[in-house]
């Protein structure tokens, strides 16, 4: 069945398809694992000679990624790290082609353990100099968890990026109660 863009995990999944499909040596991140949805995604995407490092700060999101991945995907071409995403930039070997962040907390899990504004904008950051010419960081972020003081913080940091360096796109739903997800993409303007 189509994807519907109004599903911004699912947008997120044929943005990315569209833009990657087909190339080689893809260089995935995946900052935020959780369930391990996005992390099968990228990995089924990079295929045999691609890789996705994956990581999350909690055990059970690392478990419950590693498990997804080791029944679903098809390829050994993941590394699953439980680590804080503000210390990304250890586990970066090769240039990034694209990097996933969904923001927010492991859901059925403790939600005091959240992704918060300043670790976040510090991980994104770092990324930034990894980013291949046709590089991207796909943001999805949410009002709902600690009414919007991360998203807000995101987008003040965002959209001071240097317009001569990066396109910074947002996506969001216009005409939905309850503050749905927004994403926001980075992509170098080369
Ligand atoms: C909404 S979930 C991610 C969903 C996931 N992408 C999927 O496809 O299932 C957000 C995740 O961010 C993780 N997280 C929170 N703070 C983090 C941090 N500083 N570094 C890395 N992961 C973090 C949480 O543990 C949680 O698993």
């Amino acid at each position: 069945m189509d994807k519907k863009y109004g599903k911004i995990a699912e947008l997120v999944h044929f943005l990315i398809k569209g833009s990657y499909e087909g190339k080689e040596n893809l260089n995935f991140l995946d900052l935020t694992c959780g369930n391990g949805n996005d992390t099968l995604f990228l990995s089924s995407l990079a295929g045999p000679k691609g890789h996705v490092t994956g990581l999350d700060i909690q055990e059970e999101a690392v478990e419950r990624t590693k498990n997804l991945l080791k029944e679903k995907s098809k390829y050994n071409n993941y590394t699953i790290i439980r680590d804080n995403h503000e210390f990304a930039e250890k586990y970066i070997r090769n240039k990034i082609d694209a990097a996933v962040y969904n923001l927010g907390y492991l859901p059925n899990s403790d939600k005091n353990i959240v992704t918060q504004a300043q670790t976040t904008i510090r991980s994104i950051n770092s990324l930034l100099p990894y980013l291949k010419d046709s590089g991207r960081i796909y943001i999805t972020a949410y009002i709902t968890h600690d009414k919007g003081y991360e998203i807000y913080k995101i987008s003040d940091f965002l959209n001071c990026l240097d317009k001569r360096l990066f396109n910074v796109i947002h996506i969001n739903l216009v005409n939905k109660d309850n503050n749905p997800p927004e994403l926001y993409i980075i992509e170098q303007n080369l």
